[in-house]
């Protein structure tokens, strides 16, 4: 049966490549971003796969805009069976104490508030119509303490966000879960790995796979929580981590664990 997925931050990344997956899986996709240039060139490239795609420019930190795009797309392509929010701002590295504030508040209103926007004005819709899935997307930073003051909290609490939206929505037929990703091999990345800004040798050591995952593996896994095959799947948090959350504490056991093939 045909459906309508709602990608945010579908120009990029992560959300690029969940939109390609949810087209080649037989649906009409929606992109919510903020870059028009890189959207049109998505939404092309889904055309080109003969599935309908458009694009709807949205800031999601503005709930006025969730509202309207929301609105908007049930319009143009039918109510949102499906919601992925991928919107967000990474950061760099910084200290509590000496953070500038004004990035950290435009963090929370992106990587937070644009979540819940987004979870909010598609999961009314979803409701009303008595089915849905929604995946947010969470981070090895919902899992553990790193060092980015506003990107770190933020992803705890859209973890825990998808859980009491899980129980909201679950009698509603709305499933809602989080996939969790550790450091992805986006362009992004690759680019700060090429301008010698991340060692990709030190980002590997903490992991039990010797692969990073790309935005097609995250992808997997989001098209896989939006399956009839996850059913009855809700409230989860699903990493696609290459191993981090084992690799990470066993690896630091004693300051590092005494043999080499690990
Ligand atoms: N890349 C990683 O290593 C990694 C790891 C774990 C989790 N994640 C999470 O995955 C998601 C996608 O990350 P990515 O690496 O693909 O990022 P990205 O920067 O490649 O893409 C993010 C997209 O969001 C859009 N965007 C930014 N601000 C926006 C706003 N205010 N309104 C609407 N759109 C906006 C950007 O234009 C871009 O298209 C994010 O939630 C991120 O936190 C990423």
């Amino acid at each position: 049966m045909k459906r309508t997925a709602v990608v945010t931050g579908g120009a990029g990344g992560i959300g690029a490549a969940c939109a390609i997956r949810l087209a080649k899986d037989g649906c009409d996709v929606a992109i919510l971003d903020v870059d028009g240039d890189q959207a049109r060139g998505i939404v092309a490239h889904i055309q080109g796969l003969g599935a309908r795609a458009a694009y709807y420019p949205c800031d999601v930190a503005d709930r006025h805009a969730l509202e309207k795009a929301a609105a908007a797309t049930a319009e143009d392509l039918g109510p949102a069976d499906i919601l992925v929010t991928s919107a967000a701002l990474i950061p760099n590295a910084e200290s509590v104490l000496d953070m500038d504030m004004d990035r950290h508040e435009r963090m929370w209103r992106v990587n937070y508030h644009g979540t819940l926007h987004a979870c909010i004005a598609y999961g009314r819709r979803m409701r009303a119509r008595g089915g849905g899935s929604i995946v947010t997307l969470g981070s090895i930073n919902s899992i553990l303490p790193l060092p980015l003051p506003a990107y770190n909290p933020g992803k705890v609490a859209v973890r825990r966000l998808t859980e009491l939206l899980a129980v909201e929505l679950g009698r509603h037929g709305v499933r809602v879960n989080c996939v969790a990703p550790t450091y992805v091999l986006t362009r992004g990345l690759q680019e700060k790995i090429s301008a010698g800004q991340r060692d990709l040798a030190k980002i590997m050591a903490s992991h039990a796979l010797d692969a990073l995952p790309d935005p097609d593996d995250v992808a997997d896994a989001v098209a896989f929580l939006c399956s009839p095959q996850a059913s009855k799947i809700t409230g989860v948090m699903l990493p696609v981590d290459a191993g981090w959350g084992a690799a990470v504490s066993y690896k630091s056991y004693a300051g590092g664990v005494p043999w080499e093939d690990v």
